[in-house]
């Protein structure tokens, strides 16, 4: 049951990622305001769910893993503080800033700013998807074992 809370919690966590980081890179590419707004919005609500994903795979990974040792698991954990704190420090920060430039709430005419906190979104956000691959691949390993 745990085991499977874990994947499931797990694959939630990814695919907001993934679907972030598409539909980020997508803006960059179509320039279309309404889209951009639409995009920020999606991003800024489903950081929510992606959050309480993240931390369900952590907690259910330690639990699951309590009693295990080697290689695999040790660079699971060690993985999970940098996938946190980008988040907390990195990408939560500028889904909101970003969400509130949307609104036109901040940063009104300062487009070369914005354009480098998109960039440092899209670097910062492929770093946690690489990451969170990583655990995935080592996960389905440990299962097989
Ligand atoms: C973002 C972080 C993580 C992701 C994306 C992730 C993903 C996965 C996936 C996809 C599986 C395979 C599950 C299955 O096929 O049933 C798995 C298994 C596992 N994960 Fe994680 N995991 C993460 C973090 C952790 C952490 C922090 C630990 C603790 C060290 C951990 C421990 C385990 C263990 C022990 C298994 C094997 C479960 C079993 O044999 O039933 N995971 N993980």
């Amino acid at each position: 049951m745990i085991s499977k809370v874990h994947k499931t919690a797990a694959i939630v966590a990814f695919l907001c990622l993934v679907s972030f980081w598409t539909l980020s890179l997508i803006t960059e590419i179509n320039a279309d305001k309404a889209f951009f707004g639409f995009v920020r919005t999606y991003i800024f609500y489903t950081m929510f769910v992606m959050i309480a994903a993240i931390i369900i795979t952590a907690v259910t990974g330690f639990k699951i893993a309590k009693k295990m040792r080697g290689p695999i698991i040790e660079n699971k954990k060690k993985r999970m503080p940098f996938i946190g704190l980008n988040g907390a420090i990195v990408l939560l920060p500028l889904a909101i800033i970003l969400f509130m430039y949307s609104n036109e709430t901040i940063l009104k005419g300062q487009e070369g700013m914005v354009d480098t906190l998109r960039l440092i979104e899209l670097i910062f956000g492929a770093i946690n998807i690489i990451l969170i691959s990583l655990n995935i691949k080592d996960g389905l390993k440990l299962k097989r074992k």
